[in-house]
């Protein structure tokens, strides 16, 4: 095994939960989930849960010049983002306090000639393990997300095949239901440990 899925493996083992995969994320679920994102709407960008960074190198080979940051919890995977992506800024913390981040990133990158620079996140790409979460914990990660994300945002996270039949699955997927306007589902994308589908939703 590769040292990335063995070091990947290490942190699962310690808290499953919070980690939600035995894996890094696969390249096709990577590419998928990046290029649900229509980019020529976007300014801002964040990643959610980055982990050892696969979504992350499918954004980046994405998003040009576009502002972007990744917020990630774990302190071992944080680490390592920043040592794999010396010019991304890593945010080694939680979602639920995005709106605090997303001020401390404003106020590092907005100088005094960015008088329209954006205030509000243009599009979110999320691998947060959302059926492990807790009725109350989706609500409060997804409440805090629509607070930081621009009236045209996008969003965009995927769910384990098996999880689409859970009752938190299931759960999830109507709480996006209730905050955006369209809420479309991928097919399954099989070249995945295990097979997912990705969600992309607009405000
Ligand atoms: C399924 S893994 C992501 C895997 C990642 N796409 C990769 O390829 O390495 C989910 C990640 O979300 C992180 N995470 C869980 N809860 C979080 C929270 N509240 N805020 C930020 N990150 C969180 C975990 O530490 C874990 O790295």
């Amino acid at each position: 095994m590769q040292t990335t899925a063995v070091n990947f493996l290490k942190e699962f083992v310690t808290n499953p939960q919070k980690v939600g995969a035995i894996t890094p994320s696969s390249e096709e679920l990577a590419a998928a989930l990046a290029r649900s994102i229509e980019w020529e709407r976007v300014r801002l960008a964040a990643e959610y849960g980055a982990g050892l960074g696969s979504i992350t190198t499918a954004i980046i080979e994405l998003i040009g010049d576009r502002d972007f940051f990744a917020i990630e919890l774990n302190r071992v995977y944080a680490n390592a983002l920043t040592e794999q992506f010396p010019d991304l800024r890593v945010y080694r913390d939680s979602v639920a306090n995005i709106e605090t981040i997303l001020a401390a990133h404003l106020a590092e990158r907005t100088d005094e000639t960015q008088l329209d620079a954006p205030t509000k996140i243009d599009a979110i790409v999320s691998s947060l393990p959302w059926a492990n979460f807790s009725d109350e914990l989706q609500d409060e990660l997804l409440d805090a997300t629509m607070r930081v994300l621009a009236p045209t945002g996008q969003f965009a996270t995927f769910s384990y095949v098996h999880g689409l039949l859970l009752k938190s699955g299931l759960r999830f997927r109507e709480k996006l239901e209730r905050r955006f306007r369209t809420v479309s589902r991928s097919g399954v994308v099989w070249r995945s440990i295990p097979p997912a589908v990705v969600y992309h939703c607009e405000r």
